[in-house]
């Protein structure tokens, strides 16, 4: 089904070529999917809270494992790229202290999807796809 109302649907067309990487990225997505169904079950606010919750953590941990797959390859644009990482745990730190301090609304619900969705796709397609042209320059 078109089923979620929010959250993202996989698509082979979001892999790089690195297992490891793929494999979590693909994890993101399916966990972003689940809470996105039980958020349409129903009790809203736990299901905001989980998925930042989940946001922070997993993320977190992903893009360490991302960041040392860099460092390992001497990928040339790991600064800029470990930046963007930053910069996305800053706005999600923002949506954290959004729900800290006013509680769970569809807005507050809306933006989360929107923003981390979006961003996601963007990171995904425009950034870490470049990780993978770049592993199998030196492999060849
Ligand atoms: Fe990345």
């Amino acid at each position: 089904m078109s089923g979620y109302k929010y959250g993202i649907a996989w698509n082979d067309s979001y892999r790089l070529g690195n297992d490891q990487v793929d494999h979590q990225h693909m994890q993101i997505f399916e966990l972003l999917g689940k809470i996105a169904t039980s958020c349409m079950e129903g009790n809203d606010s736990a299901c905001l809270n989980e998925t930042l919750n989940f946001l922070v953590s997993y993320t977190i941990r992903h893009f360490d494992d991302e960041e040392a797959l860099q460092i390992s390859c001497n990928f040339p644009d790991l600064l800029r790229h470990k930046q963007l990482h930053e910069d996305f745990k800053v706005t999600v730190g923002k949506l954290v202290k959004r729900y800290e301090e006013s509680g769970s609304s569809s807005d507050l619900s809306n933006d989360v999807n929107k923003i981390v969705v979006r961003w996601l796709i963007n990171h995904i397609n425009g950034e870490d796809k470049k990780i993978g042209e770049y592993l199998r320059n030196i492999q060849n």
